[in-house]
């Protein structure tokens, strides 16, 4: 039996890889910011010797996209130095990593969806720029490494995008929603990404940096209008630019990622977001 460890394994998407590595018989050691903080080298390192893992999947993140802009130093603690000390002990024990990034490391300027070949790190946001750090320390200091970006995710208990719209619409003093229509994406479910990472953390040939979003594409409009099709619910959705809901943070106007890698090693490529959406709305009490 495979044996992986988690960072940051309470979190949204930690939860669901828990989940799914159980029920595809791994050893699942669940750690999080409590017993295996990964701002402190020794500790980490200490915890990695005690368990003997095959892999870490390392999730454990500031995400808070806009209290980075004023957090910088504790952003840069967590998602720099944070996975430079989860690459290192990788390394001296040997151990495989793949840590998780996102789309935010792209400036959002190419009218293509970035491939994983693409130059990342141009970005706008202090939460960008300090998981760029991490890819970049997650290079240098582990060879035996994947890099997986996701983005746009919902999963089960949240909090997301999708816990979000579904707690407006049911919100009787709301009649009508604004909602982002110019910053464009792929919406990607926490399932369709733990499924795939059993696949990778199986697929041994596998290195560098892989894209895990649903296929398809969506703006934050035609996500919430999806949201509520499948829903059935009737409330009044209004398409608007982000210049309308300036945020301290700057996001990518593009966000949408070309999974080059999976077509390149022949593997199955991701659910449409659509499908995964739908699978999650009927799975998910709101
Ligand atoms: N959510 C998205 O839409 C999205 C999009 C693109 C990429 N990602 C990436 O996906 C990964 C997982 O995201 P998520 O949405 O599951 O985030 P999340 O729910 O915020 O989970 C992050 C986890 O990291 C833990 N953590 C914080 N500081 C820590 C420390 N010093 N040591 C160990 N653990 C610590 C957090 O614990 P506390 O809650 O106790 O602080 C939390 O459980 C992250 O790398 C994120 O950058 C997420």
């Amino acid at each position: 039996m495979q044996k992986i460890l988690l960072t940051g394994g309470h979190g949204m998407l930690g939860k669901t890889i828990e989940k799914v590595f159980s029920n595809n018989d791994f050893e699942v050691i669940v750690t999080d910011y409590h017993n295996a903080d990964i701002t402190d080298f020794n500790l980490f390192d200490s915890v990695l010797k005690k368990y003997e893992v095959d892999c870490v999947i390392h999730c454990a993140a500031m995400t808070a996209v806009d209290l980075c802009e004023t957090e910088i130093d504790k952003a840069y603690l967590l998602n720099a130095v944070g996975s430079e000390n989860v690459a290192k002990a990788c390394e001296v024990n040997n151990v495989r990593l793949v840590a998780i990034s996102t789309d935010y490391i792209f400036d959002g300027e190419s009218d293509r969806p970035y491939n994983e070949f693409d130059i990342g790190g141009n970005c706008h946001s202090v939460y960008g720029k300090s998981k760029y750090a991490g890819e970049v320390a997650v290079k240098t200091f582990c060879r035996n490494h994947v890099i997986a970006r996701v983005s746009w995710l919902y999963g089960a208990g949240g909090p997301s995008f999708v816990h979000t719209m579904m707690k407006l619409a049911y919100n009787d003093n709301i009649e009508q929603l604004k909602v982002v229509d110019d910053q464009v994406g792929n919406p990607t479910s926490t399932i369709a990404v733990a499924n795939k990472l059993v696949e990778i953390v199986n697929k041994h040939n596998l290195t560098g940096v892989v894209h895990l979003t649903c296929e398809g594409e969506a703006s934050w409009f035609d996500f919430v209008t999806e949201i509520y099709r499948i829903k059935g619910i009737d409330k009044k959705i209004i398409p608007c630019d982000s210049s309308e809901y300036p945020t301290p943070a700057q996001r990518p106007k593009n966000s949408r990622l070309d999974k080059m890698v999976l077509r390149l090693h022949g593997m199955e490529p991701m659910p449409n977001w659509r499908d995964a959406l739908s699978e999650f709305l009927d799975s998910e009490k709101f």
